[in-house]
């Protein structure tokens, strides 16, 4: 078999068997085949598409590329959830604390930023010191020690979505949902869990825009969970607008870390506890999501969640004096004010260009080998539905460099709609898949 052949068979819209897809993935995650090739082959696929049986393929060579762990040494179930993504969607910083301070396990494989979204391993390492990438002995000793630990892909657990994931963040070939829901289930159905919650976000900052997409996503990924023996649920949920009142690696830590304190953004704190209800639900450890609910409100306000965290970044070697002190974290030396260009009530956001004009001012990568700026950070002032006076603040952009500025400000700027009526408040929830 060569690569070529593979390449040029899905650019003329054939359908691959799955020996052929295993000699794709085995041989790029064994260096054999070349990033040019993978780039090509990822381009083709998103333009024509991938059928069930090679999503199916796909996804077991990408679990099959390393280790499928378990944990008999762990008592109780283990959970997870994943995000397919968005602006300002940070719940995992929040959710893994509480769920753990519930008594449940939460061994948590993330990426990092993936084309105008950002990622949870780069939010975690803005805290000093914090190793997302130990040993799988290290993933197992934080697990055992505090029923949580969040890591990214590796060299032993799913290494092909660590390579392709890359790969695809800097060829504009994420969304696509076969890729999506092969990346996602390979982690996920990799780290030995017993049950799966899935936000799948749609809207104008979510990959799936249109809802009709979120559902089918929703749908093949929870599939693709109870085929392996997991139990699983999609929740899809809104993503027109960003995630609470930041963006940014820095000023989502401490958004994380505002609820975890039983205060920060209403939207960011619902959708949190309404993850972690279905984690404790689906994970047993309630018999009902609404019993679940009021264990994360108890667990929150008890600070129980909060010393968990605490814990937990201490155990990955990051310093846990941030959750006190937030000057300990890197921060912007400049920030810049973008003001509305008309008044009326705040109707829609071109939501993605937010997370495109971050990445612009050095908060996500161009190229594979680009630095985050951890500092860099959105701060948004007004919600769909605000009324708002032309020129008033809409958003404050924290920088460190006047390049790209005005060229991130003007999208900025263009990416708010005003009307005269105040529009419809938009469900945080809009479905439940497989529930
Ligand atoms: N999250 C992932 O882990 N992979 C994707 O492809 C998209 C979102």
């Amino acid at each position: 078999m060569r690569a070529v052949d593979l390449i040029r068979k899905k650019r003329d819209a054939g359908e691959h068997s799955p020996e052929e897809i295993n000699f794709l993935i085995s041989g790029y995650t064994r260096g054999e085949i070349p990033d040019y090739q993978m780039s090509a082959w990822l381009m083709a696929t998103w333009i024509r598409g991938l059928s069930r049986p090679e999503i199916a393929a796909l996804t077991e060579a990408m679990l099959h590329s390393g280790e499928v762990v378990s944990f008999p040494e762990i008592a109780g179930r283990k959970v997870d959830k994943h995000s397919t993504g968005g602006v300002g969607d940070k719940t995992s910083l929040i959710l893994a604390p509480i769920v753990a301070a519930g008594g449940l396990s939460v061994p948590m494989i993330s990426g990092r930023g993936l084309g105008h979204t950002g990622g949870t391993l780069d939010k975690l390492e803005s805290i000093p010191g914090f190793n997302t990438s130990p040993t799988l002995a290290g993933f197992r000793r934080v697990l055992g020690q505090c029923g949580m630990a969040l890591i990214g892909q590796t060299a032993e657990i799913a290494p092909a979505d660590k390579k392709i994931y890359a790969l695809r963040d800097v060829t504009s070939t994420v969304e696509n949902i076969g890729l999506i829901c092969a990346s996602i289930m390979s982690k996920k159905l990799a780290e030995g869990i017993d049950a799966l919650v899935l936000d799948v976000k749609t809207g104008s900052g979510a990959f799936m825009q249109k809802e009709g997409d979120s559902v089918r996503l929703a749908e093949l990924m929870v599939e693709t969970a109870e085929r392996m023996g997991k139990k699983a649920v999609a929740l899809i949920t809104d993503m027109d607008q960003p995630l609470g009142r930041f963006a940014g690696h820095s000023h989502e830590v401490i958004e994380s870390v505002e609820v975890l304190k039983g205060r920060g953004a209403a939207d960011l704190r619902d959708l949190s506890v309404e993850l972690s209800a279905w984690m404790f639900y689906l994970g047993e450890r309630t018999g009902t999501v609404d019993e679940g609910r009021g264990l994360a409100l108890k667990l929150v306000a008890s600070g129980e969640a909060l010393d968990k965290f605490r814990q937990g970044i201490a155990l990955q070697g990051g310093d846990a004096r941030v959750v006190e002190d937030y000057s300990r974290l890197p921060q912007a030396k400049r920030r810049a004010e973008v003001g509305s260009l008309a008044g009326g009530f705040l109707a829609a956001t071109n939501c993605m260009e937010f997370g495109v004009a971050l990445a612009m001012l050095g908060g996500g990568r161009e190229k594979k080998e680009d630095q985050i700026d951890p500092g860099v950070g959105l701060e948004f002032h007004k919600r769909i539905g605000d009324r708002v006076t032309a020129g008033e603040t809409l958003v404050t952009i924290h920088y460190n460099s006047e390049s790209r500025l005005n060229e991130a400000r003007h999208r900025i700027a263009e990416s708010f709609q005003f009307s005269d009526r105040q529009p419809p408040a938009k469900r945080l929830i809009r479905r439940l898949v497989g529930a």
